[in-house]
């Protein structure tokens, strides 16, 4: 078959903030699969950019005091760590503010507007007459114009569920200025997907295979899809026309001849998969040199080019409909399929979108979790279908533990030691039970790069572990072991051990396009070449000589995924209009991106405002008696006095720092309404402040708090 060209993208991220765990899922399973097609030969341009514009963006700058394109650019630097820690390897990492994208926004404009399919329309908004601007619904508060709860956003009611129109809200506020909106006219510039020639070439493109003969998208996409065509009481159709415009000020892309008005930031976000690839491809021959690369104008409009995009459920509408549109009625080639993946979930939580989940990224990596644990973990529950992926911590330990070190890694580990003791590290014949073996191992790579082509990641990890399990069934059986000590058997166990490393081989081959640092390690101990799916149809075959056997990969440790969801997790700041992206604006300007500055040895927590810190209630507490605790050399047992006529148990980790008498009669700093937890030695009631850091190596010791005198006892801490 001849080398296919894939263009592939994952959706852009806001440049607001930093990476969750949401973001680096979509890019695990999107590099995975990106890595299987290079595996296959084929020729892959994988780009991805920040998105950039909107006024979420601009606002958050100028509350920090900064440009909005200062404030992209710091969240911008901040990506390389988590691309390059979860090896995520995009080709070229771009901006939707760059100059490329500016010119194709225009450009698809324009064609659009030629084409007929661009309507100026006035419409009435609130206006924020204190900021001169106007306001975007999340930007709007007030009562809910159903159940009247009060400060709700402009848009929907978090607490009776309802959505509704900013207009409808009762008493409207700006969260910008907190002054009373007014209504305001406006031109907008609308693209009209109600047009019959729009809505007839969307229902032809949902349902017309690509050239390659898929589908465009799955069969769950294209059942929700139909929904939104469906016509209303009045009989229009289901689709609406796009409000395509903002007006100035508006941190985006300049509309051509409509002075003050600006593009809408999901205007020109997906063309930022296009102004990646050009930019990427424009370095060629003068920046770097890209093997096989076309000029960007050939390269995407060359009809054997396939183009794939990688998103989450909830930005199906924008890629499925709008963006399909933009590129048809613009006379550019569609997307040949969209993949929609589910949410993540840690521990069956959902996450929220600004700020993920409880898995922090850069903790994870900080911990030293090693990131193939991850891929390999979220690989083994990635499938071609919309479904949520759930991290159980438990469940990840089994997985990796059990599967990826217990029955892959241990195949090297079992064999290779004979191999480069007995055997002066050379492979030696294969016998026939063991001949049968490997043609299994080869017969399945079929399977599994059609289950890879159709992302069935599960299922490819599902068939890969099967065929470990017959491998060390094969060892079980033959128990190396044993014939190491039998005379006469250093024929068999040679044969043995070799086809456990030839075995070993295959399963690498199969595995590399989710564990390719792991890969790399593997093809120096065998001292073979970059592995591609090619490879299983070979042998490394008798006389050929492999290194040492080094331990490939460790264990879980339970400690650290205990540390990695005991450390402080982001608090999220809804009151009084302080976002995440303002939070972290704020940051990165007081601390010059605060991701990098780590005083006592972690960052900064993200910020939260002042009913947020209320919720805590920090007392002081005079230590009534204090004793160590039997079976735990870290805990210290404290009774707290904090003036309610009572005393509570505390057990703190302090056992290393304090000898329980000289705590005795002192006062100290606890939290008095932490929910009591029930630990192996007895309820705990609070918990004292102490101070420590993160690593005890780079500093030791841990201080609890201690309030000057005149402090008594239940005050109170503000
Ligand atoms: O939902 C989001 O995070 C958007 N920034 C995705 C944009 S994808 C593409 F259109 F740029
Ligand atoms: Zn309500």
């Amino acid at each position: 078959m001849s080398k296919r060209r894939l263009f592939v993208t994952t959706a852009l991220p806001y440049a607001n903030g930093k990476f969750h765990i949401g973001h680096i899922m979509e890019y695990i399973q999107a590099d995975i699969w990106v890595r299987f097609q290079r595996m296959q030969g084929n020729l892959v341009h994988f780009v991805c950019a920040d998105d950039a514009h909107g006024a979420p963006i601009m606002i958050a700058a100028e509350k920090a005091g900064i440009t909005p394109q200062e404030f992209v650019a710091g969240i911008s630097s901040g990506r390389k760590p988590y691309l390059e820690g979860f090896h995520i390897a995009f080709d070229n990492w771009h901006s939707t503010d760059g100059e490329e994208n500016h010119q194709l926004a225009k450009e698809i404009y324009l064609q659009l507007k030629n084409k007929g399919l661009i309507e100026v329309r006035e419409i009435e908004q609130f206006f924020d007459p204190e900021k001169g601007m106007f306001l975007p619904d999340r930007f709007i508060k007030g009562e809910c114009p159903k159940c009247g709860a009060k400060d709700q956003y402009g848009d929907s009611c978090e607490s009776c569920g309802a959505v509704y129109s900013p207009t409808e809200v009762k008493n409207p506020y700006s969260t910008l200025s907190g002054s009373s909106p007014i209504l305001k006219k406006s031109d907008h510039y609308f693209f009209k997907l109600s047009d019959p020639s729009c809505v007839q070439f969307l229902q032809n493109w949902i349902h017309t295979p690509n050239p390659q003969g898929r589908a465009r998208l799955q069969p769950e996409v294209l059942n929700k899809i139909k929904e939104w065509f469906v016509a209303d009481e009045s009989g229009k159709t289901g689709l609406g026309d796009w409000d395509i415009s903002r007006d100035a000020p508006y941190f985006g892309i300049e509309i051509p001849e409509a002075p003050g008005k600006y593009f809408y930031v999901w205007l020109d976000a997906p063309i930022g998969y296009l102004a990646s690839l050009k930019n990427y491809l424009d370095q060629n021959n003068t920046q770097k040199t890209i093997a096989e690369a076309l000029p960007f104008d050939q390269f995407l409009s060359d009809p054997s080019v396939e183009q794939y995009h990688f998103i989450g459920k909830d930005i199906t509408y924008f890629h499925t409909l709008f963006w399909p549109a933009m590129l048809h009625f613009s006379g550019r080639k569609t997307p040949s399929s969209i993949f929609v993946h589910g949410f993540i979930t840690v521990s069956g939580e959902k996450m929220s979108k600004s700020r993920g989940t409880g898995i922090d990224p850069l903790k994870y990596l900080s911990l030293g979790m090693n990131p193939e644990w991850l891929r390999y973990y979220l690989a083994a529950k990635l499938s071609s279908k919309v479904e949520d992926v759930d991290f159980n911590p438990d469940d990840f330990m089994l997985r990796v533990n059990s599967d990826l070190v217990g029955k892959y890694i241990n195949i090297a580990a079992r064999s290779a030691g004979f191999i480069h003791k007995q055997f002066n590290s050379k492979l030696g014949e294969i016998l026939p039970n063991g001949e049968s073996l490997l043609v299994s191992l080869q017969s399945s790579a079929d399977s599994i790069s059609n289950l890879y082509e159709e992302r069935e990641f599960a299922k490819v990890l599902r068939e890969i572990m099967a065929l470990a399990d017959k491998v060390n069934e094969y060892v079980d059986q033959n128990k190396p072991w044993e014939l190491a000590k039998k005379e006469n058997s250093q024929l068999e166990l040679h044969a043995v051990c070799t086809t456990c490393l030839e075995a070993f081989r295959y399963l690498s081959i199969y595995l590399k396009p989710v564990l390719p640092a792991l890969s790399e390690q593997v093809e120096s101990f065998l001292k073979c070449q970059t592995l591609t799916f090619s490879d299983a149809k070979t042998r490394l075959g008798a006389g050929h000589t492999v290194n040492p056997y080094k331990h490939l990969i460790q264990r879980v440790d339970e400690k650290m995924l205990d540390s990695l969801f005991d450390l402080p997790t982001e608090t999220e700041s809804t009151a009084s209009g302080v976002t995440p992206a303002i939070s972290e604006a704020i940051i990165s300007k007081n601390e010059d991106h605060a991701s990098l500055v780590k005083p006592g040895g972690e960052e900064i927590a993200q910020i939260i405002n002042i009913d947020e810190f209320a919720k805590v209630d920090l007392r002081v507490a005079q230590i009534v008696s204090c004793e160590s605790v039997e079976g735990s050399t870290k805990l210290l047992r404290l009774m707290l006095d904090v003036g309610e006529g009572r005393h509570r148990q505390v057990f703190s980790g302090i056992a290393s720092a304090y000898k329980p008498d000289d705590l005795v009669g002192k006062l100290t700093v606890m939290v008095a309404n932490l929910a009591p937890r029930k630990m192996k030695f007895g309820i705990s009631e609070g918990m004292v402040l102490a101070a420590s850091h993160v690593d005890e190596k780079i500093s030791p010791g841990i201080y609890i708090l201690h309030p000057w005198p005149g402090a008594v006892p239940g005050m109170r801490i503000h």
